[in-house]
C-alpha cells in the first residue's frame, strides 16, 4: 500500500536536491511524494541554517506538523515526523530536548540510511544520526534509478567547504570538502538526460573547488565539465556555487571553448573592501576579484555575472561599505543577493568584536539593494528586442503559457503551446521587469540537440 512523503524544503539548490534524493530512496518502500502534510506517513523538513531565525522557523513548522501526527495516533495509524539538513546537524540534540515528538533528526550525509532509521523510528526508536559518513552516502545513493526532475536538474558533484571564511556554518554543518567520483557523476547525468532533462546545474558549496578521481587521475571542473558536455541530449551547463579562489585558468578558459557551458556565473564576492575581505577569511582581494572577471568576459563577451553580498559585517566603515557599492558598480551585476549580516553560533565571526547596530546593517542593506536592483532591471531591459535561445523548463501560471529560462539565466513568461515543455526554442523579448521578461516565440523548429550559445 501507498504511504504519503511530504518534504518541506528551505534554503539552498543543495537541500532541493537532496530532498529529491530522499523521495528516491524512499520510493521503493512505497513512500509516494504529497504536497501537503495533512495525512502524510512521513514528514520531512529539510532544514536550512545558514541565515538566523532558522531554528525558530523549524520548530514553528513542527508544531504545525505535531497535530497532523496526534490525528494520525487517534486513528491508530503512526507518522514519523523528521528534521532533516543543516539545522539537523548543528542543534540536534535541542530538536530533540524541545520536541520530544520528533522521531528523527538526521544531517545531510545520513540521507542514503533513511530505509533504516524508518525502521528503527517505527520501531520506537528515537533516532539521532549527526555522522559525516560523506562518501558512503555518494556511493549509495541512487544514481540509475531515480525520478525525474524535469528539463532543468540539479546534479550534486561536490559537498563541504574547506575554505572557513568567518561568517558561514557550511564547513560545520557540511563538513570537508568532498568531490563525488567523476563516473558517478557521469552517469547520473546519462540518467537524467534519459529522463528528459536537457539542463543541468552541477551543485556543490563550493563547487569550482571540485577534485574528483578518475581512473587514477584527479579532475578539475573544467574537465569534468568538457565530459559531461559530450552526453548527447544535454544541452546545457550550468555549476554553483563558485569561490574566487578556485576559478582556475582552465575553468576560465571552458567559459569561451564549451559551447553548452551557459554565459552565466554565480560569484559571490561578500564584500568590495580588502580589510573586510581578510576579516572575512575569503582569501582573496576585490582587485583578484575584478580581474576574474574581466578575464571571463574576455573569453565570453556576453557572460552575466550574480554574486552574494553581507552588508554590514562587524568592523565594516562607511568607506568599506562604499568600496563594496564601488565593486558592484565597476562590475555590473545581472543578478543579486544580499544580506544582511547575523553572526552563527559557532563561527569565528560569532566570537568577532565590532558587531554594528542593526540600523546601520539595515540602511547598508538597503543601499547595497538599491543599486543591485537597479542594475538587474537595466540589464532586463537592454535584452529586449533579443532573440534568445530560451529552454521552457516549468508550466506557466495559467493554461497556455511556459516559463522558460535564457542562456543568461533569466526567467521569462510566454504564450507557447504545453508540447513545447522541455523544448528549447527561439524567442523574441518584448517586455523586462525586476526579476524578469516576457517574450513571443518566433519560430516553433526546434530540436533536441540544439545548444543555446
Ligand atoms: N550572515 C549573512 N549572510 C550570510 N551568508 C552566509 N552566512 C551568512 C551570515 N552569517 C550569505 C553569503 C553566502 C550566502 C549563501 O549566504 O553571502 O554567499
Ligand atoms: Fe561558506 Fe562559501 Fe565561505 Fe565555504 S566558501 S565557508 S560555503 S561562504
Amino acid at each position: 500500500m501507498s504511504k504519503k512523503l511530504y518534504i518541506k524544503t528551505y534554503g539552498c539548490q543543495m537541500n532541493v536536491y537532496d530532498s529529491k534524493k530522499m523521495a528516491d530512496v524512499l520510493a521503493p518502500l512505497g513512500y509516494a511524494p504529497t504536497e501537503e502534510p495533512d495525512g502524510a506517513d512521513l514528514m520531512i523538513l529539510n532544514t536550512c541554517h545558514i541565515r538566523e531565525k532558522a531554528t525558530e522557523k523549524v520548530f514553528s513548522d513542527l508544531g504545525r506538523l505535531r497535530p497532523i501526527k496526534e490525528a494520525k495516533a487517534e486513528q491508530g495509524e503512526k507518522a514519523l515526523i523528521a528534521v532533516a539538513g543543516c539545522v539537523a546537524q548543528a542543534e540536534g540534540d535541542v530538536i530533540t530536548k524541545r520536541a520530544n515528538y520528533v522521531d528523527m533528526v538526521f544531517g545531510p550525509q545520513t540521507y542514503h540510511l533513511l530505509p533504516e532509521m524508518i525502521l528503527q523510528a517505527n520501531g520506537g526508536e528515537r533516532v539521532i544520526n549527526t555522522d559525516f559518513p560523506v562518501e558512503s552516502k555518494f556511493d549509495l545513493l541512487p544514481t540509475g534509478d531515480i525520478a525525474s526532475q524535469g528539463p532543468s536538474a540539479f546534479l550534486s558533484i561536490q559537498e563541504g567547504c574547506d575554505k572557513f571564511c568567518t561568517f558561514c556554518v557550511v564547513p560545520y554543518t557540511r563538513g570537508a570538502e568532498y568531490s563525488r567520483p567523476v563516473q558517478q557523476i557521469i552517469d547520473e547525468a546519462r540518467a537524467m538526460a534519459d529522463q528528459g532533462t536537457s539542463e543541468v546545474i552541477l551543485l556543490g558549496q563550493n563547487v569550482n573547488a571540485y577534485h574528483g578521481t578518475h581512473a587514477g587521475e584527479t579532475w578539475d571542473l573544467a574537465r569534468l565539465i568538457s565530459a559531461l558536455a559530450e552526453i548527447g541530449g544535454i544541452t546545457r551547463i550550468r555549476y554553483m556555487t563558485s569561490h574566487p579562489r578556485d576559478m582556475n585558468d582552465d575553468l576560465i578558459a571552458a567559459h569561451g571553448d564549451v559551447a553548452k557551458l551557459m554565459p552565466f556565473l554565480h560569484l559571490p564576492v561578500q564584500s568590495g573592501s580588502d580589510r573586510i575581505l581578510e576579516l572575512m577569511n575569503r582569501k582573496h582581494t576585490a582587485d583578484h576579484y575584478r580581474d576574474i572577471i574581466a578575464r571571463l568576459r574576455q573569453r565570453r563577451t556576453d557572460i552575466a555575472f550574480s554574486s552574494d553580498f553581507i552588508a554590514g559585517f562587524s568592523g565594516e566603515t562607511e568607506e568599506d561599505h562604499q568600496q563594496t557599492l564601488q565593486l558592484i558598480r565597476d562590475v555590473g551585476f545581472a543578478q543579486c543577493y544580499s544580506f544582511k549580516y547575523s553572526t552563527r553560533p559557532g563561527t569565528p565571526g560569532a566570537v568577532m568584536g565590532g558587531m554594528l547596530p542593526e540600523a546601520i546593517k539595515d540602511r547598508r542593506l538597503q543601499e547595497l539593494q538599491a543599486l543591485l536592483q537597479e542594475q538587474q532591471l537595466a540589464y532586463n531591459l537592454a535584452a529586449v528586442g533579443q532573440v534568445m535561445p530560451v529552454l521552457f523548463d516549468r508550466k506557466g501560471n495559467r493554461p497556455g503559457q511556459l516559463l522558460g529560462k535564457t542562456p543568461y539565466n533569466t526567467s521569462l513568461y510566454v504564450d507557447a503551446p504545453e508540447r513545447l515543455f522541455g523544448q528549447t526554442v527561439d524567442v523574441q523579448i518584448t517586455a523586462a521587469f525586476q526579476n524578469g521578461m516576457r517574450g513571443e516565440i518566433v519560430t516553433t523548429e526546434t530540436t533536441a540537440t540544439r545548444t543555446a550559445a
